[in-house]
């Protein structure tokens, strides 16, 4: 078959480094499979599961179950990430080598940080020996308390308890000083305010191992945008003001911010339909994340194309180790063919994902993939996953 690329892009299959599947135990909201359909409907062609499961991915058979499932579903390529901790609590750290033996791509206790510094001082000088990242959720739940968005002018006129961009950035600064110290492989999840930024710029310039992503809400939307009303945009760590968001577009353009990552966190309507103090924190990003990036943020000339691909594949491929990124010539590829002119609404019956907690349900948008191919079998054209 002949495919007229005419006016289209082909670029490696797009990583994505932060994605939550919720299999085992919450498969109402996700699984692995509707999963790792939604992915490759969004362009992914790898995607990287969080621990936090229930029970969240805590030894090797868990390990193993996500990736025999991965395999069953046969659409992404899906690569568990394993707690630090035992359970997700606690200092008991989980046995890093036997887990990474059985597939783990990296570490985390995404949605519970490491509230003790010890335990993550220890973290890294275990991955210091595995070679594997860490990757460090950015909160210190002291000062994130029980606040429900970022805490500045927009909370205070809604009357919602606010979050202080401190939260993430003193645990980011903590965790920056434990991975010099150690020497220690530090990824910093969904980074979203300036000052954290500020901190990983001057931590790189002194040579420090770690590297950082930022999801696209963060770098589309602002607090002022929330409405008490609709928790769609509820999401955790908290949308910043704009500064900030301007301040995450220049990190990304300036290779500060190495990564972007959807932290797709699918949720079901009827939790989501509670009130905003009540429903729970995320967006479901893995359908509209590309198309949103080139539609805000790429077509108004603020990030290159190449920059996006540099971000949302090649540097996933080299921090975590992974085939993609780098095509080798003989090798089955993971690739995307994308038009910048396809147009959709965002239906909920198309959706692939079982959530339907994105801000775009309903909006048109512009720029899709429509030919993703897994290890050279085509498995999405025209928007279908096949
Ligand atoms: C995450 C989830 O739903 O698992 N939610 C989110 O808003 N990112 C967990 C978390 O980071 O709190
Ligand atoms: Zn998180
Ligand atoms: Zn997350």
């Amino acid at each position: 078959e002949i495919i007229n690329g005419t006016g289209k892009f082909v670029f490696p299959g797009l990583i994505d480094v932060h994605t939550h599947l919720r299999e085992p135990g919450q498969e109402d909201k996700e699984d692995i499979l509707s999963g790792s359909r939604a992915a490759v409907r969004g362009g992914f062609t790898t995607i990287l599961a969080m621990a936090n499961t229930q029970p969240p991915i805590d030894n090797r058979a868990l390990v193993e179950f996500v990736c025999r499932q991965g395999e069953r579903a046969g659409y992404a390529h899906v690569l568990p990430i394993g707690t630090v901790t035992k359970g997700m609590q606690g200092s008991e750290l989980v046995e890093m080598a036997d887990m990474k033996a059985g597939g783990a791509a990296a570490f985390s206790d995404d949605g519970k940080n490491i509230q003790n510094a010890e335990v993550m001082r220890l973290a890294l000088e275990y991955a210091k020996l595995t070679g594997f990242p860490i990757i460090s959720h950015c909160e210190d739940k002291n000062l994130a308390g029980d606040g429900l968005m970022r805490r500045g002018v927009s909370s205070a006129r809604m009357g919602l308890r606010g979050i202080p961009a401190s939260a993430e950035s003193v645990i980011v600064a903590r965790d920056l000083l434990l991975a010099e110290e150690t020497g220690g492989k530090l990824h910093l999840a969904h980074i979203s305010s300036a000052e954290s930024v500020e901190l990983i710029r001057r931590a790189k310039a002194r040579g420090i191992d770690v590297t950082a992503e930022v999801n696209p809400h963060h770098l589309i939307f602002c607090d002022e945008e929330i409405k008490i009303t609709d928790t769609v945009l509820k999401v955790n760590p908290p949308l910043g003001s704009q500064a900030d968001r301007e301040a995450l577009i220049e990190g990304l353009r300036d290779g500060t911010i190495d990564m972007i990552a959807t932290d797709h966190a699918p949720h079901t309507q009827a939790e989501k339909a509670r009130p905003f103090a009540e429903a729970p924190f995320g967006i479901a990003g893995l359908e509209t994340a590309l198309s949103a990036v080139w539609q805000y943020l790429v077509k108004p000339g603020k990030l290159s194309l190449d920059r996006v691909i540099e971000a949302w594949s090649v540097s996933p491929a080299d921090r975590f180790g992974l085939a993609g990124g780098t095509l080798k010539p003989g090798t089955p590829a993971d690739i995307v063919l994308f038009d910048p002119d396809f147009s959709e609404v965002i239906d909920p019956a198309k959706l692939a994902s079982k959530a339907r907690n994105t801000p775009f349900l309903g909006k048109t948008m512009q720029g899709f993939p429509v030919m993703v191919w897994v290890e050279g079998r085509l498995v999405q054209r025209d928007r279908t996953v096949l």
